[in-house]
């Protein structure tokens, strides 16, 4: 008799090779979900597989997403691999400066679009054929509180989010009767790698979080594990996530 070939459902994590990506990728493998994680930074990948190929089977995508022509060409290479993924996790992503529109860096503005929005857009383009080939998957966009309120100096990637809440919200009418679900999450102030990426500069990053409690990347990877795995007819739209420090984009309590 031939040996019956078990798929375990997969998972797609964008930006995996730190915060919330990465939370999210321990968090699905103690599930048990095979892993699919992409982001730019070979040996990190590299790392995390080595840690996380002892529980699951675990596959690299080192690709920028904001490359159109990378994104394509690795999903034309690995379509085989693609079949089993039931879950697209969007979370690529970045802020840069908190510059005045005035005298903003128009090349800042171009990688928050072409990451947030356009590697997005890729991405997705590429997953949802095969989500509705299989009748079924589910797209967790990372998006923000700033997706929906906006503050000084954060005009471009505020309108970004607004992007993934927009993008988020079509998707849900472009695929509706397909047994695809779509949630946003839209999290506030988390301690990840964020704020460096955003000031070029450790301890401009260290500021933000002082003297008040941040979410942790876990605090978010288990609202995704937990947005997921509920039943199937039931689908988490979206979730605004503050810490309890924090009452809005611009109100923070620091003791
Ligand atoms: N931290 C917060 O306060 C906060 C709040 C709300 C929403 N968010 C959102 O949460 C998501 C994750 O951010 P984080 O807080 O976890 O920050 P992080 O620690 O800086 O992680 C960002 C991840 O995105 C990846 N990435 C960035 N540009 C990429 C590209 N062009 N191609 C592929 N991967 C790319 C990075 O990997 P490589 O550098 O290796 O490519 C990294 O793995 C982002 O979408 C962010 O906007 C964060």
């Amino acid at each position: 008799m031939g040996k019956e070939i078990v798929q375990t459902k997969s998972v797609f994590i964008t930006g995996a090779t730190s915060g919330i990506g990465l939370a999210t990728a321990r968090a699905f493998a103690a599930m048990g979900y095979s892993l699919i994680l992409n982001g730019r930074r070979r040996e990190r990948l590299h790392t995390i597989e080595k840690e996380l190929s002892a529980q699951v089977s675990v596959t690299l995508a080192p690709f920028d997403v904001s490359s159109k022509q990378d994104v394509v060409e690795w999903f034309k290479q690995n379509e085989d691999r693609l079949h089993s993924v039931e879950i697209l996790i969007n979370n690529a992503g970045l802020a840069r400066g908190t510059d005045p529109l005035q005298v903003g860096d128009m090349s800042d503005w171009d990688e928050m679009i072409d990451t947030n929005i356009k590697g997005l857009l890729y991405v997705t383009r590429q997953t949802l054929p095969h989500f509705l080939k299989n009748q079924k998957g589910h797209i967790v966009n990372i998006g923000s509180v700033a997706g929906r309120w906006i503050y000084p100096g954060g005009a471009v990637y505020s309108a970004t989010k607004h992007s993934v809440r927009a993008i988020s919200e079509t998707l849900r009418l472009d695929t509706l009767g397909k047994n695809i679900r779509v949630t946003n999450i839209e999290p506030g102030m988390v301690e990840t790698e964020f704020s460096e990426v955003r000031f070029r500069d450790k301890n401009k990053a260290k500021a933000v979080y002082q003297n008040m409690t941040p979410l942790t990347a876990q605090d978010i990877a288990e609202t995704i594990t937990w947005a997921v795995s509920r039943p199937s007819h039931v689908n988490i739209q979206e979730l605004v996530i503050y810490p309890t420090d924090q009452a809005s984009v611009r109100d923070v309590f620091r003791s």
